[in-house]
């Protein structure tokens, strides 16, 4: 299966001139690369959507950070579906831990988010984890699995293979924690176990899930190759466009058989 890197910008850069300097230099730390097996999608604040769209080294696919499920009307400060596939727009996070606390998504509207998304034709990135009260009371499968349930009500089985999954615990973005690999091994066989319950096994082997919160270069053994995840998701540290180009190349060139 394909690789999947995503690197979300979250509230940055801060100003037109940063975002300029962004794209300059990320753009240089991409050049040459040639990634066949990766994807590497960048994930802009939605104000400059329409900036990254047209500079955006080749090969580089844009990434919303949310949306909202209803096409038009009434909805101050929302961004429809539509709007982002207007601007080259290819993926959308939608649930993000950051979106579920300060927003106070629920699993429901995440679904709603979900299907607005796939009905525009654009790839959801669907992110899931449990808090660390969760973890504590050994609630991980019931919060992982309802969410992932939840998120993919009333989706074909079709549409569903869209759909990008990231295991992210709530307790390890934005932290510098990050979940020892049995844990992510133990994860992602709940999700695609709540995947499998609703379309079968080989619908659940076609969704990539990828693991998000705190990755960096020295943490791609433990929390990607070793789990066999399909990519990461990652957040502060891809406001490094050497680091984030670096992990593209890493990823691209793993191979499962030649490291055992
Ligand atoms: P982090 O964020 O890498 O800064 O922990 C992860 C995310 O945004 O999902």
């Amino acid at each position: 299966m394909k690789r999947y890197l995503v690197g979300n910008l979250k509230m940055n850069p801060v100003s037109f001139e940063q975002a300029e300097g962004y794209l300059k230099a990320f753009g240089k730390e991409m050049s040459g690369k040639d990634l066949k097996g990766t994807e590497t999608i960048v994930a802009p604040p939605s104000v400059y959507l329409e900036r990254f769209g047209r500079s955006l080294p080749v090969g580089v696919s844009l990434a919303a950070q949310d949306v909202f499920w209803e096409e038009e009307g009434s909805y101050t400060g929302q961004v429809s579906p539509c709007m982002l596939r207007d601007l080259r727009v290819g993926f959308v996070l939608v649930g993000h831990s950051e979106r579920r606390l300060y927003a106070h998504e629920t699993d429901a509207e995440v679904g709603w988010k979900v299907r607005a998304s796939l009905k525009e034709d654009l790839r959801p990135i669907l992110c899931v984890g449990e808090t660390a009260e969760d973890r504590e009371q050994g609630g991980v499968v019931a919060a992982v699995s309802g969410q992932v349930t939840e998120a993919f009500r009333d989706v074909s089985s079709a549409e569903a293979e869209k759909v990008i999954i990231a295991y992210e615990p709530r307790w390890a973005i934005g932290t510098d924690r990050t979940p020892e690999t049995d844990e992510i091994l133990e994860a992602r066989a709940v999700i695609r176990q709540a995947i499998s319950v609703l379309y079968g096994p080989e619908t659940a082997d076609r969704i990539p899930i990828l693991y998000g919160g705190s990755v960096k270069v020295p943490l791609l053994e433990k929390v990607c190759f070793a789990p066999s995840m399909d990519g990461v998701l990652v957040g502060r540290e891809s406001l490094q466009p050497h680091e984030l180009a670096m992990m593209s190349e890493i990823i691209d060139a793993y191979r499962p058989d030649a490291q055992k």
